[in-house]
């Protein structure tokens, strides 16, 4: 099995990477290396750094002939998308198509394309959120997920495309980016070891922060193993179904780390939802899919990472 695999480089594709190659699967790594790092690429994944925008990637495929496509890379700042949603649809939503054409004209089998639970929904009024809630995207980021997901359903019905959908949670876990702006674990985690101020963003009526569905990146992995197999064309949440509150993770973090820094509150930014927590129980039913780790396993992993690097 040859599994074409874009944003590899970057922190949850490295992982998925790596699963792959575990099972004796042949991995071909397309990422450009803007957010992504040469050093998150495993040994034996083949690397091509390369936009997925760009005309060579049709050379890729007709090289390479994948059997199934994996298609982490993304523009994945909600900020800047909203900045220039432009430049979030050169990567969301043009670099998509120009995959999306490629898989088409080289009859690849699968895709499993990843969305987002907490962008595609928004602030959503049932909690957990089912697949089925009607998506209110907030952002572009959000909004050209949404349109990715419609595109795979078009490209199912025009050229027999097979797709799983993973609507991610928040992933957390070893290689996020601690300097991002988003990626809370990652940021609080380094602040503390480097006994820096952290800073929790909270709405007047929730002061402790937003509350969020934390999800820990190798049970993101053994998903999207899952979704390989799979034999249906639909879309699953991949979250806990269990909410924490920012400062509560904050204070989980503090007591692993064993440093007590006072975090500073701050009032929340524009589009910052105000709380996003995932249904699983369809992953459960059509993918036999279940978080295995808890939030503190989870993150005792993640400071043993953050701590040896
Ligand atoms: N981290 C989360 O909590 C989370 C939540 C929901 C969805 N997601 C989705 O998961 C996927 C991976 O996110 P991540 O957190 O690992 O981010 P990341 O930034 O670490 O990985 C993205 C990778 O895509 C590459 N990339 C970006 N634009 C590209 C382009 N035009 N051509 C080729 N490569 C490109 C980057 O270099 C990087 O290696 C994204 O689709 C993101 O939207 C992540």
């Amino acid at each position: 099995m040859k599994v074409l695999l874009t944003g590899g480089a970057g922190f949850i594709g490295s992982h998925v990477a790596e699963a792959y190659l575990d099972r004796g699967y042949r991995v071909v790594i397309v990422d450009n290396l803007s957010s992504g790092k040469l050093k998150n690429v495993p040994e034996g994944a083949k690397l091509y750094i390369t936009d997925i925008g760009a005309p060579e990637l049709e050379k890729i495929f007709e090289i390479e002939k994948p059997d199934i496509v994996n298609h982490h890379a993304a523009q994945i700042s909600v900020t800047v998308s909203a900045r220039d949603p432009l430049e979030d649809a050169k990567t969301n939503v043009i670099g998509l198509l120009n995959l999306l054409n490629c898989t088409a004209k080289f009859r690849v089998r699968k895709i499993i394309y990843i969305s987002s639970g907490g962008a595609m929904y928004g602030d959503a009024d049932i909690i957990p959120t089912p697949e089925d809630y009607n998506a209110k995207p907030l952002s572009p980021y959000g909004i050209h997920k949404v349109l990715g997901e419609n595109y795979l359903r078009f490209f199912k019905n025009e050229h027999d495309l097979h797709f799983t959908i993973l609507r991610y949670a928040n992933v957390y876990g070893p290689r996020q980016d601690p300097f991002g702006e988003a990626g809370v674990v990652a940021i609080f985690t380094n602040n503390l070891l480097n006994n820096k101020v952290s800073k929790i963003y909270a709405y007047p009526e929730n002061p402790e922060g937003m509350t969020r569905d934390y999800v820990f990146v190798k049970d993101v992995v053994k998903a999207n193993l899952l979704a390989g197999d799979s034999e249906k064309d639909t879309a699953v949440n991949i979250g806990t179904g269990k909410s924490t509150k920012t400062y509560e993770l904050y204070k989980i973090l503090s007591e692993i780390t064993g440093r007590n820094i006072e975090p500073q509150f701050a009032d929340a930014r524009p589009g910052d939802l105000k709380f996003s927590c995932l249904n699983n129980k369809k992953a459960k039913d059509i993918l036999g899919w279940e978080p295995e780790y808890t939030l503190k396993e989870g993150l005792a992993e993640t400071v043993q990472y953050f701590n040896s690097i």
